[in-house]
C-alpha cells in the first residue's frame, strides 16, 4: 500500500500553508527560511500536528466502534487538547490523562490554555501527579480500564499519537503534500526543520522524504531538533517509528542512517523548560514575522534552524522548511516569562 491508500478522515482544512519569512530570512543574512504552518492547519480547536495524525487514526477509530477516546500528556499538553477537539467533532466522549511533565510553577499552569480548551469541549481531563516520560503509562492504562468499567468502549491513543501503529501516516503524507506544494510555488527544499519529542511527526516524515526520494531521485535533509532532553529516548523512538511507517507504506527498503538525524543542544536541561536561546528564537519570530512559538517546542526548534543557519551548517544558498506544528495555546500557562 502506498500513503495513497491508506483511509484519511479529513479533519484539516486541506494543504497547509507554506510562506516564505522574508525578514528573519533577511535578519539571518544566510538561507532562506519558509515556514509550513501546522498551527494554522485545522477549525478544529486550534488544530497542530495532532489532528494531522489522526486523519489517518479516526477510521479506525469508527471501525472499532469505540465511543470513548482515552489519551495522556502534560497538563499543557497540545495533544490531549486535539484528542479533546477530535472526540468533540465526531461527537464522542473523551477522558484524558494530564500529568506534571513539567515542572513550572506559574499559578495557572494547571488551569489555563489546552486544558481549559479540552475542558471546554467537554473532556473529562484528570490531573495526575507522575512526571514526564514519553513511553506507556500506568496511568493511562488505569484511565481506559475505568471507562471498561463504567460501561464505555475505550479508544486508547498513546502520548502524542506516536506509539499507535498509524501515527506516522499523517507526516508521511506531509512529504507529498510539501513536494505538490513546491511545485505550485516554484521552490525546492533541501532542508526540512522539525521538532521531534514523542518522534512520530519527524517519523512519519523520514518516511515519507525517503518514498518521495525514492520515486524522484531528489534528495534533502530532514533534521529534528529534539525538545524531550531525553535524547537517547527520542532518538530510539523517531527510529523505530519511521521503520514501522516505511514498512507500512511499502518502501521496499531500509531508511539508511544519514535520513534518522536528532539533533541536540537547543532542550536545554529539561522538557517544557525554555533556555536563552529559547526565548530569543521566540522573540526573533515574533517580532520579525509575527509567527507565535511555544516555550516547550515550536521555540526550541526554531532556536535550532536559527543557529543552523547562522553558523552556516544550512548554507546559504539552502531554502530551508520550517515545519510549524502549533501549540500556541499553552503560551498562557507560561505568562511570567513576560511579566
Ligand atoms: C507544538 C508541538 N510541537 C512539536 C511536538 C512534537 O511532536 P512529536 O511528539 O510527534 O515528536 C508536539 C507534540 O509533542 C507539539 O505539540
Amino acid at each position: 500500500m502506498s500513503i495513497a491508500d491508506f483511509p484519511r478522515y479529513p479533519l484539516t482544512f486541506g494543504p497547509s500553508p507554506v510562506q516564505h519569512l522574508k525578514r528573519l530570512s533577511q535578519h539571518l543574512g544566510g538561507a532562506q527560511v519558509w515556514a509550513k504552518r501546522e498551527d494554522v492547519n485545522s477549525g478544529l480547536a486550534f488544530g497542530g500536528n495532532k489532528v494531522r495524525k489522526l486523519e489517518y487514526i479516526v477510521p479506525d477509530v469508527l471501525a472499532t466502534g469505540a465511543d470513548t477516546l482515552v489519551s495522556i500528556g502534560g497538563y499543557q499538553s497540545n495533544h490531549t487538547r486535539q484528542v479533546a477537539a477530535v472526540a468533540a467533532h465526531l461527537g464522542l466522549k473523551c477522558r484524558l490523562v494530564q500529568e506534571k511533565w513539567v515542572p513550572w510553577d506559574d499559578p495557572v499552569n494547571d488551569k489555563v490554555g489546552n486544558i481549559l480548551l479540552s475542558r471546554m469541549m467537554g473532556a473529562d481531563a484528570r490531573l495526575d501527579p507522575s512526571g514526564f516520560d514519553i513511553g506507556l503509562r500506568d496511568s493511562w492504562k488505569d484511565a481506559l480500564a475505568e471507562v471498561e468499567a463504567a460501561g464505555g468502549q475505550p479508544y486508547p491513543i498513546p502520548a502524542g499519537a506516536s506509539e499507535h501503529p498509524l501515527g506516522g501516516l499523517g507526516f508521511a503524507n506531509w512529504a507529498f503534500e510539501v513536494a505538490e506544494q513546491e511545485k505550485q510555488l516554484g521552490v525546492y527544499f533541501d532542508t526540512i526543520i522539525v521538532c521531534t519529542v514523542t518522534g512520530s511527526t519527524h517519523a512519519g516524515m523520514i518516511a515519507g522524504f525517503a518514498a518521495l526520494e525514492d520515486l524522484t531521485g531528489v534528495k534533502r535533509r530532514v533534521l529534528g531538533i529534539d525538545a524531550s532532553a531525553t535524547l537517547a529516548k527520542t532518538r530510539d523512538q523517531v527510529g523505530r517509528i519511521a521503520r514501522h511507517t516505511a514498512e507500512l507504506i511499502e518502501l521496499g527498503r531500509e531508511l539508511r542512517d544519514d535520513e534518522i538525524t536528532v539533533l541536540e543542544g537547543w532542550a536545554g536541561e529539561l522538557y517544557g523548560i525554555p533556555v536563552e536561546s529559547t526565548m530569543n528564537a521566540i522573540a526573533l519570530g515574533a517580532q520579525l514575522e509575527a509567527m507565535i512559538t511555544d516555550p516547550v517546542y515550536e521555540g526550541k526548534s526554531l532556536a535550532g534552524l536559527i543557529d543552523l543557519v547562522r553558523s552556516g551548517e544550512i548554507a546559504r544558498d539552502s531554502t530551508v522548511l520550517y515545519a510549524h506544528l502549533g501549540g500556541q495555546p499553552a503560551i498562557n500557562a507560561y505568562h511570567s516569562l513576560w511579566t
